[in-house]
């Protein structure tokens, strides 16, 4: 099977890789820090009941970016019942651990806009890709992994990408991410990681979790689904503000690109720096 799948991407020996503790879940699988080749290495673990097609998902799409914002794909493993696709390691944890966890690291706006800017460049660089754009459909804190001292930020979890428009059946707890036009069912674009991206720009300004008081998925797909928005932060700069909202507007084609976004942060930041 890994024969099949993988592409430009090399077949690792499994007794090459020592798995150490867990450090999280994918939208499919366990992830597990691990020591492959004298490195600390990511292995994502699908069990043998994992959906054959969203192993074939992330490893076909994963194989194919190379940027300094996206987690690397170094190779994939198969043993037993099990695939194990070896990634770049992030030390630094999820952006959603370093905002919302337990100890609560001061940063600045400037830090902040640096965040949003470089998951912006992550994207940008998908939905470049050729001959269609790549769509993450996924994007939020918990799939924004962080380096060098919380620094650098790399998108990661390419389970859910796709080219084309296609339901997505996994999106169980990113409803407060998800543009409107995904949870409806209708044909949509990379338009909807623009409003995702928006939503994570509130959450690293405010350093709130989106509709965290409502607990269920359908009310808050119901919110969103009335023009419901996170509320406007005091004191946001007006041209971060006017990005922001809109990068969450209703309708997909009035929503800017990625290309436009990145265009727009490097002038905003420049004057923060
Ligand atoms: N959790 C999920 N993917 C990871 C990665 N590549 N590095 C560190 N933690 C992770």
């Amino acid at each position: 099977m890994a024969a099949t799948i993988a592409g430009a991407t090399p077949a690792v020996d499994f007794q090459d890789i020592r798995l150490e503790e867990k450090v999280g879940h994918g939208s499919y699988g366990v992830v597990y820090k691990a020591t492959w080749r004298n490195q600390l290495v990511a292995v994502k673990e699908f069990g043998a009941s994992a959906e054959q097609k969203a192993i074939e998902t992330e490893v076909k799409q994963l194989s194919r970016v190379k940027h300094v914002n996206i987690i690397a794909l170094y190779g994939l493993s198969s043993y037993q019942q099990s695939t194990y696709l070896i990634m770049e390691y992030a030390e630094g944890g999820s952006l959603h651990n370093f905002l919302h966890g337990k100890v609560q690291p001061a940063y600045s706006l400037a830090h902040a806009m640096s965040w949003a800017l470089q998951c912006a460049e992550g994207v940008a660089y998908l939905h470049a890709m050729s001959p269609k754009p790549l769509i993450h459909r996924d994007l939020k804190p918990l799939n924004l992994l962080l380096t060098n001292k919380g620094r650098h930020l790399k998108i990661c979890d390419f389970g859910t990408v796709a080219d084309k428009s296609s339901l997505m059946t996994n999106n169980r707890g990113s409803a407060a991410w998800m543009a409107p036009e995904v949870f409806e069912g209708s044909k949509y674009t990379e338009k909807c990681d623009i409003f995702s991206w928006a939503i994570v720009l509130w959450e690293v300004l405010s350093r709130k979790q989106p509709f965290k008081e409502i607990d269920n998925t359908y009310s808050i797909m119901w919110k969103i689904h009335k023009g419901e928005r996170p509320p406007l932060l005091h004191n946001c700069p007006k041209r971060i503000e006017d990005l922001m909202t809109a990068c969450w507007k209703t309708t997909p084609e009035e929503r800017p690109s990625m290309t436009y976004v990145v265009k727009v942060m490097n002038e905003i930041i420049k004057d923060y720096s």
